[in-house]
């Protein structure tokens, strides 16, 4: 396991998109939507460098399930609890791969009228990238490289880490129920 953003990194990288975020906008209450479950970090932080009033929500999209592969047909599985007509509202990722997931979440939130609609995503693998997705925040640009922590996983491990790391062919391999270095 290679880590490729510090904790410390992170931190202040949130810390610049919260202020960002505020003073985008001076008016109204933004409405964060986290995408679960690997927003769960960045979004706690985020929150925490907004000083402005905000809400949040959450959606949850699946398309990767338990492969490493995303199928490219994202699935609702859970829908916001509020409605977004007329809200200010922010889609909080924690990484745009393929970018199917976050299209797919364009289109289902548009269709219901917000009005603005960004996106805040901490990871950016552009490299990886099939549809052309506009993202209005990014924490970190990386490359085509397995990553883990600060709420991503590799078959629901590793999330709890703090910091972002890349996993080696020969770890992504392994049995995923295995304990490695950094994990308990
Ligand atoms: C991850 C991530 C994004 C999506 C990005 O979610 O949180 O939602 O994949 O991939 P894409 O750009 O190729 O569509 P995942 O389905 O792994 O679920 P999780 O957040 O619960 O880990």
């Amino acid at each position: 396991m290679e880590v490729l953003i510090a904790s410390e990194d992170i931190q202040r990288r949130v810390c610049e998109i919260g202020k960002r975020i505020a003073s985008d906008h001076p008016v109204g209450i933004p409405l964060l939507v986290g995408v679960l479950r690997g927003c769960v970090i960045f979004m706690a932080d985020l929150m925490k460098n907004i000083p402005i009033p905000h809400e949040i929500d959450f959606i949850s999209v699946s398309s990767y399930e338990l492969s490493s592969q995303s199928s490219g047909k994202p699935r609702l599985v859970k829908d916001l609890g509020c409605d977004i007509k007329g809200r200010d509202v922010i889609i909080v990722e924690d990484i745009v791969d393929t970018g199917h997931t976050l299209e797919f979440m364009r289109q289902t939130f548009l269709e219901r009228g917000p009005r603005s609609l960004k996106v805040a995503a901490l990871l950016d693998k552009r490299p990886r990238r099939l549809r052309p997705v506009p993202i209005d925040y990014v924490g970190f640009e990386i490359p085509d490289r397995f990553v883990v922590g600060y709420g991503l996983d590799y078959a629901e491990r590793f999330r709890h880490l703090p910091y972002v790391a890349a996993l080696s062919p020969e770890e992504l391999d392994a049995e995923p129920a295995a304990r490695t270095v950094g994990a308990t």
